[in-house]
């Protein structure tokens, strides 16, 4: 333990997956826990998706070292759905397919961030975001939004959280945990706020784009002037339920992509040889199954928000896409059911997980300790049962 790096012993362990971890030891026992804390989709990979990977495999002609940044015919694949979905034109060069987002926004930060450089980011926020600027030296500065305005820091708060030492913005929008997504005016706004500041790189996080029912997704980079100083991130995980595939990418300026190639290069190599094809057919097959399951999360959203409202003292709002749902839960603390007291949201999470026998994150590990999260990436059968679960075990707190 002595032996280990400042740098690993400042970095916290994932929230998300230590309750998960919680969960998984009350299931061992017998005990019929119903998960709310992952960041997955309940869908399988869909069928076409599958199928090239089991045809990539027979081929057999990928079972050696892909390219550091990406099979071309990948990287072209996300060059040409950027032009068709986003209105963005990147060669194949200004893209690197990673190991997962995760390890795309890992990379660019790394590549762009000195000790000391402060890197803005918008609130409640991802909580990988904040472990991973502290692994490149980096300050947090933290922007927040509040449930009034579902969550959504504004351009002013932007603007005056800028300082000389500013080096990079980061955002998710639909946003991992509240699933608040950005209007145009809203990035327009950002977008007029940044494109002064020329030497501010934003990480824009479209990683739930496809689960969006506001019916528009807006990318920064498309906004004027904010194409040379934005980083597009996206990946698989979400939209094609292929979170253990493990595939995301950048789309970035030249000088960036080349960056994170070479970083990538001694890190781990290039991504999954199998996965990256599975991913071209993903971005060039049929889309019916990511709007499929886009319609069912929005079915979920729906049902989970009439039920979290019939529960005296949750507070919430509508969230605009992603799979999470994040009410703030303040008006319990305090309460006590004689046996436990809620002091805070990480008491209500394992309140809830001991007598509820549900799991859901603390708030505290996405910036805002007076919430939790609840994930709907789960069947509306267990999404009533946890709900029906959680009223009765509230309504014990006095
Ligand atoms: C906002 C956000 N960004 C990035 C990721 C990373 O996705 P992956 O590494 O699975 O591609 C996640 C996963 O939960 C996320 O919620």
């Amino acid at each position: 333990m002595e032996l280990l790096s400042d740098r690993i012993k400042k970095l916290e362990e994932s929230a998300t997956i230590a309750m998960a971890q919680k969960a998984r030891e009350l299931k061992s026992q017998g005990i019929d826990v119903i998960s709310l804390s992952l960041g997955e989709p309940d869908f399988k990979t869909p069928k076409h998706i599958q199928e090239a990977a089991k045809q990539a495999i027979d081929e057999g002609k990928y079972f050696s070292y892909p390219p550091v940044p990406g099979y071309p015919e990948l990287r072209q694949a996300i060059a040409d759905k950027l032009k068709r979905d986003n209105k963005l034109n990147y060669t194949p060069e200004q893209i690197v397919v990673s190991n997962g987002a995760k390890q795309s926004i890992a990379n660019t930060l790394l590549c762009l961030i000195n000790p000391g450089d402060e890197v803005i980011v918008f609130s409640p926020y991802w909580v990988s975001y904040v472990e991973l600027i502290k692994l490149a030296e980096g300050e947090p500065v933290i922007i927040s939004g509040s449930i009034e305005n579902n969550f959504k820091a504004t351009a002013e708060q932007l603007r005056a959280a800028i300082t000389p030492r500013t080096k990079a913005v980061m955002y998710s929008s639909p946003c991992n945990p509240t699933g608040a997504v950005f209007s145009r005016e809203e990035m327009e706004a950002i977008a007029k706020v940044l494109s002064a500041h020329k030497n501010i790189i934003v990480l824009a996080d479209e990683i739930y784009e496809y689960i969006n029912f506001s019916g528009e997704h807006v990318s920064l980079a498309a906004l004027p002037g904010m194409y040379e100083q934005t980083v597009t991130i996206n990946g698989f995980s979400k939209g094609f339920a292929m979170t253990g595939w493990r595939l995301g990418y950048i789309a970035a300026p030249v000088w960036i992509a080349k960056a994170c190639n070479k970083m990538q290069g001694q890190v781990t190599s290039g991504a999954n040889s199998i996965a990256q094809r599975a991913a071209v057919a993903a971005l060039n097959g049929d889309m019916t199954a990511t709007k499929d399951m886009a319609k069912a999360y929005l079915r979920r959203r729906d049902l989970v928000l009439k039920l979290l409202n019939e529960i005296p003292g949750m507070k919430t709002y509508v969230p605009n896409g992603a799979f999470y749902i994040f009410p703030d839960i303040s008006e319990f603390f305090g309460k006590s059911d004689g046996e436990t007291t809620i002091n805070n949201a990480d008491d209500f999470c394992l309140y809830v997980l001991n007598k509820a026998h549900v799991s859901l994150v603390t708030g505290d590990a996405f910036g805002a300790p007076e919430c939790v999260r609840l994930s709907f990436a789960a069947s509306e059968e267990d999404l009533k049962e946890a709900i029906h679960r959680i009223k009765e075990t509230l309504s014990k707190l006095k």
